[in-house]
C-alpha cells in the first residue's frame, strides 16, 4: 500500500479523498487541518489519523505522498518541506504565488529526487485530450491563434467567509491565480509556450471587498506569432462553462465546457465529453480522479509526473508577468 496524507480539509479535499478512495493500493493514513472540526470530520470519514500541525504529518514514516490542499501562500513552504522529508507531493494549483516560490519548489523536487506535480486537472478532461490529439495529427494545419473566456460568479460572501482569499499575501491575486489559472494553463498546454503582449487587471464588482483583481484580460502570442485573447472575470451572474476557440489554417475548434465542436476539411463534428460528477463542482471539471490516479500510477512505475514542475512553472511565470508587467491602460483625454 502507498500511504497518503492530505493537508487542508477544506472544499477541494473532497475531490482528493474521493479519487484516493477509488485506488485499491493507496490509503489515506493522516489528514491535517488547523480547524479542529474539519480535521475531526475528515479523519472519521477517511478512517485516518487527525493531525493539527502539518509538520507532524510530513514526518510520518507511513506516508509516502502528501496532497497539499491549503491556501496559496502555504503551497511552497509545505511542498518544499514535504519533499525534503522524502515525500512525493501533489500540490493543488497554483504552483506558489510567485516565480521565486515555484522555482524553489522545482529545485526541492530535483534535490530530493521525488515527484512533484501541480493539480491542473483540466488537462485530463476528455475534451482536452481530444483537442491535444487533433492538434497532434496536424489535420487542421497550423494553429493561428484563439481566445479563452472565463465568466464565473464569486460574490462578497465567498471572500468574507474565507479571509485568505482576496488578499495579495495569502491568495496572491484572485480571478487569475485562483479561477482562471486552469484556463491559462490549458491554453499553454494546447498552443505551446505563450508570451504576454499586454494585460489589464481590475476590481469592478468586488472593489472595496478584495484588494486583488476580479477581472483580467491578456493578449498572448505563441512562438509562431499566433494571437490569443484571454478574458476572465468573477463578476458573472453564474459559472458559465469555460469557452475556448482555436483557429487553424484549415479549420477551427470550439470548446464550451465539456462540449467540443471541430470544423475541418472533413466537415463539422460535435463531441460531448460531459460526465456525471460524484463529487465537487461541475466547473472544476472531471479531471481530479484521472489526474490523481495517474500521479500514483507514475510513482509506482518510477515515471516522472505528466505535469512536471518545469511545465507548471511556466504557467506561474506567465501569470506573474500578467500581475507585475505589461499593464496597458488607455484613457480618452479630457
Ligand atoms: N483544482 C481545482 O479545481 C481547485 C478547486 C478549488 C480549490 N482549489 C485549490 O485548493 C486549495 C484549497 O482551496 P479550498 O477551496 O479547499 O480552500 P478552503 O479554504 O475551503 O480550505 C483550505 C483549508 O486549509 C486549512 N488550512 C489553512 N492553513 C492551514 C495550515 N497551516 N495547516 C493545515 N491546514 C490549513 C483551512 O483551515 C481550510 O480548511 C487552494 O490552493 C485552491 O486554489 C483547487
Amino acid at each position: 500500500m502507498i500511504g497518503a496524507g492530505v493537508i487542508g480539509c477544506g472544499m477541494i479535499s473532497g475531490n482528493h479523498f474521493h479519487a484516493i478512495s477509488r485506488l485499491p493500493d493507496v490509503a489515506v493514513r493522516a489528514v491535517c487541518d488547523i480547524d479542529a472540526e474539519k480535521v475531526k470530520k475528515a479523519a472519521e470519514e477517511q478512517h485516518a489519523d487527525a493531525v493539527r500541525d502539518w509538520h507532524d504529518l510530513i514526518r510520518r514514516d507511513d506516508i509516502d505522498a502528501v496532497h497539499v490542499c491549503v491556501p496559496h501562500f502555504l503551497h511552497a513552504e509545505i511542498s518544499i518541506a514535504a519533499l525534503e522529508a522524502g515525500k512525493h507531493v501533489l500540490c493543488e494549483k497554483p504552483m506558489g504565488v510567485s516565480v521565486r516560490e515555484a522555482e524553489a519548489m522545482k529545485a526541492a523536487a530535483e534535490k530530493a529526487g521525488k515527484t512533484l506535480t501541480i493539480c491542473f486537472q483540466n488537462r485530463y478532461n476528455g475534451a482536452t485530450a481530444r483537442m491535444k490529439e487533433i492538434i497532434g495529427t496536424g489535420s487542421l494545419g497550423r494553429l493561428l491563434g484563439g481566445s479563452a473566456f472565463v465568466a464565473w460568479n464569486r460574490g462578497g460572501a465567498y471572500y468574507i467567509d474565507s479571509p485568505w482569499r482576496g488578499a495579495w499575501k495569502t491568495e496572491g491575486g484572485s480571478v487569475l491565480i485562483n479561477q482562471a489559472i486552469h484556463t491559462l494553463d490549458l491554453l499553454r498546454y494546447l498552443a505551446g509556450d505563450l508570451r504576454l503582449k499586454g494585460s489589464t487587471m481590475s476590481a469592478k464588482r468586488l472593489s472595496g471587498i478584495i484588494e486583488t483583481e476580479d477581472t483580467v484580460d491578456m493578449l498572448l502570442e505563441d512562438a509562431e506569432g499566433g494571437r490569443y485573447l484571454f478574458y476572465a472575470s468573477n463578476c458573472g451572474v453564474c459559472n458559465l462553462p469555460v469557452q475556448m476557440h482555436l483557429s487553424f489554417e484549415k479549420g477551427e475548434m470550439h470548446l464550451d465546457g465539456a462540449r467540443l465542436t471541430v470544423k475541418g476539411p472533413e466537415g463539422t463534428a460535435f463531441e460531448d465529453y460531459s460526465t456525471a460528477l460524484a463529487v465537487g463542482k461541475d466547473y472544476w471539471g472531471s479531471g481530479h480522479g484521472p489526474f490523481i490516479e495517474d500521479f500514483y500510477r507514475r510513482i509506482g512505475a518510477g515515471l516522472p509526473p505528466f505535469i512536471t514542475p518545469a511545465d507548471a512553472l511556466e504557467t506561474t511565470r506567465l501569470m506573474e508577468q500578467a500581475y507585475t508587467r505589461e499593464m496597458i491602460v488607455r484613457r480618452r483625454p479630457e
